[in-house]
C-alpha cells in the first residue's frame, strides 16, 4: 500500500491543500501525520476539518497541540511560536479542540511506529544526531519510525553492510530503499517528512512523503503552494509579522 506521509501542518490551509491533492494524485490507500497541526499559521479549523475527513488515518499529536491544550508548558517556546499558541486558544471551534484532545505524542500500529519528536520524549525532543537515533532503536518494535518535530526531511538507518555506522542525512526528491530483511521484516530505521506548514531547510515548498509498504521505500516530495496568500492571513489574524516573512525562506 501507499501511504502518504506529512507533519508539522501548523494551520497553513494552502500548504495542506496542494500536498494532499498532490498525494491523491498518486493513489495513495493511507495516511500517516506526525503532529503539530496547528500553532505559527492562521487556518487551525481548516487544516484540521480536513484532516479529520482523511480515510486510512494513523495521526499523533505535537508539541504545539499540547500547548494549545494547555498540557505543556509554554516557557520553552519562542515569543513568536508563544503568541501563535495563545491565537489558536482562542480560534479554534471545540469540536476540533476536542479532536486534538484524544491525541497522544506517540503511536504505534500493527505496522509502523509514530512519536513526534523520539519515542524516549515523544512531544518535545528532536531526533537529529546518530547518537540519539541509537539511543531510541531499543524503544521501538515496528518499523519504520515515522517522526516530526524538527521540519527537515531526514533518514537515519544503521549504514548497508557496516552495523556500527549510522547512516544519517537530509533526505532530497528521490526513492530511498529501507532496510527491509529477506523475510519482508522492516529493520530499524526512522523517517521524517519535513514540515507541510513551516520548512525550515531553505525549500519554501511543503514537504511530504509516500511510504511504500509493498516495495518497502520511501520518497520525499516538495509541492509549491501560494505563500503570498498565507502570509496575508497571517497578517490580517493579526500574527506576528515573523511567521509570514520566514515561509518565504523556508526557514
Ligand atoms: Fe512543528
Amino acid at each position: 500500500m501507499l501511504y502518504g506521509v506529512f507533519s508539522d501542518v501548523h494551520s497553513n490551509y494552502e500548504a495542506l491543500a496542494a500536498v494532499l491533492d498532490y498525494l491523491e494524485d498518486l493513489g495513495v490507500g493511507g495516511w500517516i501525520c506526525c503532529g503539530d497541526l496547528v500553532g505559527y499559521g492562521p487556518d487551525p479549523d481548516a487544516c484540521l476539518d480536513r484532516i479529520r475527513g482523511l480515510k486510512n488515518l494513523s495521526i499523533i499529536c505535537g508539541n504545539h497541540d499540547l500547548a494549545v491544550l494547555d498540557r505543556i508548558e509554554l516557557e520553552w517556546f519562542n515569543q513568536y511560536a508563544r503568541a501563535a499558541v495563545v491565537w489558536t486558544r482562542t480560534n479554534l471551534s471545540e469540536t476540533n479542540r476536542a479532536y486534538l484532545e484524544g491525541l497522544t505524542a506517540r503511536l504505534e500500529t500493527p505496522h509502523f511506529t509514530l512519536a513526534h519528536g523520539t519515542p524516549r520524549n515523544p512531544p518535545e525532543e528532536y531526533l537529529m544526531s546518530p547518537l540519539q537515533f541509537r539511543d531510541n532503536v531499543p524503544l521501538v518494535n515496528k518499523w519504520p519510525l515515522f517522526v516530526g518535530h524538527s521540519h527537515m526531511p531526514l533518514l537515519f538507518r544503521y549504514a548497508e553492510g557496516e552495523p556500527d555506522k549510522v547512516d544519517f542525512r537530509f533526505m532530497e526528491d528521490k526513492e530511498e530503499p529501507l532496510p527491509r530483511a529477506a523475510d519482508g521484516v522492516m529493520g530499524p530505521v526512522a523517517l521524517n517528512p519535513g514540515s507541510v506548514g513551516q520548512p525550515r531547510d531553505q525549500d519554501n515548498r511543503a514537504s511530504c512523503g509516500v511510504y511504500d509498504s509493498d516495495k518497502g521505500t520511501f520518497r520525499i516530495f516538495r509541492v509549491p503552494y501560494d505563500v503570498g496568500v498565507v502570509q496575508e492571513k497571517i497578517r490580517a489574524a493579526g500574527l506576528p509579522e515573523y511567521l509570514a516573512l520566514r515561509l518565504a525562506y523556508g526557514q
